[in-house]
């Protein structure tokens, strides 16, 4: 069985069979998933997860069973486990998709369930589906995913994303890495001993204008505001933004990429979010969709 917990369980050839597999299904897709359900047990809010999900379930001919506010509209709110909870579900359904505000949450529920447990964000620890459309998203806009400079940018103390994206850029050759983030919201040692263990180049702070124009790929998280005191949103908020003043620095063929939802830290006019091809999220977004369709076809029908 194949529980997804973290995006660095993923090989780089499972990564391209993935991606073959999404581009596949961006052209047709078909009932791979007939007669399964998923299950998508939402702690946290989330509108691109659980819907991309939801609907590359029902894309494959799937159904699904949901619960978007589980900690309210579950028994969750009566006291029931998350083990407990984990094992009624997988009675009920193939797959679980979880989020949770807990980091360690989707382990521990997978260590209960009878069924694949794929983590759908666990507290400040990892967004493996959000890493892999990431990464999927960088090669599709790229053509390539080696020699690549990248600026992971914004909270990076808590911001799952930019943790399981920098575990898979570290399979490729050739990266570099420049964390810039606000004083008090740093990178992890973890990540960065994980990083220097794979001898993946990188580097921390840096004037944004100057790095915006030096890499290849700017990739922007938001202040997540919901994790941290009040103090120390003041003082991280406003600090990196990309707006019209500055977005014309980053380079021709260069990707603007943000997992979304994205508020102040990019602050770009209509026209220039849907002419410049610069500008990458909303592509990114719905490249979580394919990819999702890809995964839950590998792991249910038993490719992995
Ligand atoms: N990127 C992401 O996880 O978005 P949602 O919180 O809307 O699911």
């Amino acid at each position: 069985m194949l529980h997804v917990l973290e995006s660095q369980q993923f090989s780089k050839e499972v990564l391209y069979k993935l991606f073959k597999k999404a581009e596949e299904l961006r052209e047709k897709s078909s009932d791979l998933l007939k007669g399964k359900i998923l299950a998508t047990l939402f702690y946290e809010p989330s509108t691109r997860t659980r819907l991309s999900f939801e609907s590359a379930m029902l894309k494959l001919g799937g159904k699904i069973i949901s619960t978007e506010n589980a900690k309210e509209f579950s028994s969750a709110i009566k006291g029931e486990s998350l083990r407990d909870t984990i094992k009624v579900i997988s009675s009920y359904a193939d797959c679980i998709v979880i989020r949770h505000y807990e980091d360690g949450a989707a382990k521990e529920a997978s260590e209960s369930s009878k069924v694949p447990i794929i983590n759908g964000g666990d507290g400040k620890g990892q967004h493996p589906t959000q890493g892999l459309l990431d990464i999927y998203t960088i090669y599709r806009e790229l053509g390539r995913l080696d020699n690549l400079k990248v600026a992971i940018v914004g909270d990076l103390k808590n911001g799952r994303t930019a943790r399981s994206l920098s575990y898979l850029l570290a399979k490729f050759e050739g990266i570099e890495v420049v964390f810039i983030s606000p004083e008090n919201l740093k990178m992890e040692d973890d990540i960065k001993e994980y990083l220097e263990r794979k001898n993946v180049k990188f580097s921390e702070g840096g004037e944004l204008n100057k790095v915006i124009s030096e890499v290849d790929v700017i990739y922007m998280t938001r202040i997540q505001k919901e994790r941290i005191s009040n103090d120390d949103y003041i003082k991280a908020n406003g600090k990196f933004v990309i707006n019209e003043e500055n977005f014309h620095l980053i380079k021709s063929g260069a990707r603007l990429m943000h997992p979304l939802p994205h508020v102040e830290e990019i602050s770009l006019s209509k026209e220039t979010e849907e002419n410049d091809e610069r500008v990458a999220y909303f592509r990114q977004s719905e490249n979580g969709l394919y990819v999702r369709m890809a995964l839950l076809d590998m792991i249910l029908n038993g490719e992995n």
